[in-house]
């Protein structure tokens, strides 16, 4: 089967993606429109073509700009919805996502006006589509140990519909070490946890994130194939990577697709995943991430199922729902 047709057919779970990164340009006029807030971009052609990053960090500042106009519920909902409607064009049938509480509630957006939209929204896809879900909330790396804690109190109440906790924003300078005792605390109130650690930082934020922050999935990692031993500990521990290959090409992490070493760490034997990051900025969703590192690393179908499947064996659904997305699979006559 062409691989472009195979990646439509197959089921996908997504497993990194930031609710604020799946914020189209259009969307975020029309939200701005209505709430009456003012953007230093006169047409979505403008932000657009702001979209240009040479690191993480030029990206960030971007991103949270664009976050600026998520103020009431239902803009939480609006912005949910719309990511979960790609979902359904891509076969994305489950998703766990990210959501940086932190960027709204120093903005004076409550916690729960935020939880609640994102929340309302996949409440409705599962009833309208049957599409399932987990949310994951990010503490973000260049704001206070203090700051995170303060987070994750107000996070308590709705604790039973949050999975895990996260690690996200400005990497370098930023290691998991300055919240290992934040980490110990969410793990002690019930939360699992992932951190992003080696898409700019080194190799020895992932080993912390492992062995500090006792993660279950590390977002991104790439760098880790600078060290032997890592990703010998890596392919034996089936611990997961969540890589993002056009996130990796727009931020600069490699030159090119083709550069890329997903296919490496697939053939060392790690459990890697392919997923969107932030679509609306670095050019695509999950079928559109699928389909060009397909291509550029001229992969097989055995490989682009084998993506598929890791998806679900990576994700914290159940597991007897995960050997069922598993044996869906298995089934697909391709
Ligand atoms: N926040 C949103 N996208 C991110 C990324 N790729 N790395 C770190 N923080 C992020
Ligand atoms: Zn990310």
């Amino acid at each position: 089967m062409d691989p472009l047709n195979l990646i439509k057919i197959l089921p996908k779970a997504e497993l990194h993606l930031h609710i604020e990164g799946s914020f189209e340009p259009e969307l975020m006029f029309e939200i701005a429109q209505r709430n009456k807030v003012s953007t230093r971009f006169k047409s979505v052609e403008e932000v657009r073509e702001a979209y240009n990053f040479h690191n993480l960090q030029s990206f960030l500042d971007i991103y949270y700009e664009g976050a600026n106009v998520l103020i009431h519920e239902r803009d939480f909902y609006d912005l949910t919805m719309a990511y979960l409607k790609k979902c359904q064009e891509d076969n994305v049938v489950h998703t766990e996502i990210f959501f940086d509480p932190q960027t709204h509630t120093s903005r004076g957006i409550s916690f729960e006006t935020v939880f609640k939209g994102i929340q309302g929204a996949l409440l409705d896809a599962k009833k309208e589509w049957g599409m399932s879900s987990h949310l994951i909330m990010c503490f973000l790396r260049h704001l206070s140990e203090e700051d995170a804690f303060k987070t994750l109190k107000e996070s308590l109440p709705y604790k039973e519909h949050i999975i895990a906790v996260g690690l996200d924003s400005s990497e370098l300078g930023h290691p998991p070490t300055k919240f290992e005792r934040v980490f110990k605390a969410a793990r002690d109130e019930g939360f699992l946890t992932v951190a992003h650690a080696g898409e700019e930082g080194p190799v020895s934020y992932i080993k912390e994130a492992l062995d500090l922050l006792k993660v279950s999935r590390i977002d991104h990692g790439v760098r880790s194939l600078e060290d032997d031993e890592l990703v010998e500990r890596l392919a034996k521990e089936k611990m997961p990577l969540t890589v993002c290959p056009l996130s990796n090409i727009k931020l600069c992490v490699f030159k090119k697709l083709a550069d890329h070493n997903l296919k490496k760490l697939l053939d060392r034997g790690v459990l890697v995943t392919i997923n969107s990051d932030d679509p609306a900025y670095f050019g695509g969703y999950m079928n559109e991430n699928f389909s060009q590192t397909a291509i550029a690393l001229n992969l097989s179908q055995a490989e682009i199922k084998l993506l598929a499947i890791n998806s679900f064996t990576a994700s914290f659904l159940p597991g007897a729902t995960k050997e069922s997305w598993v044996e869906k699979i298995n089934q697909l006559s391709l």
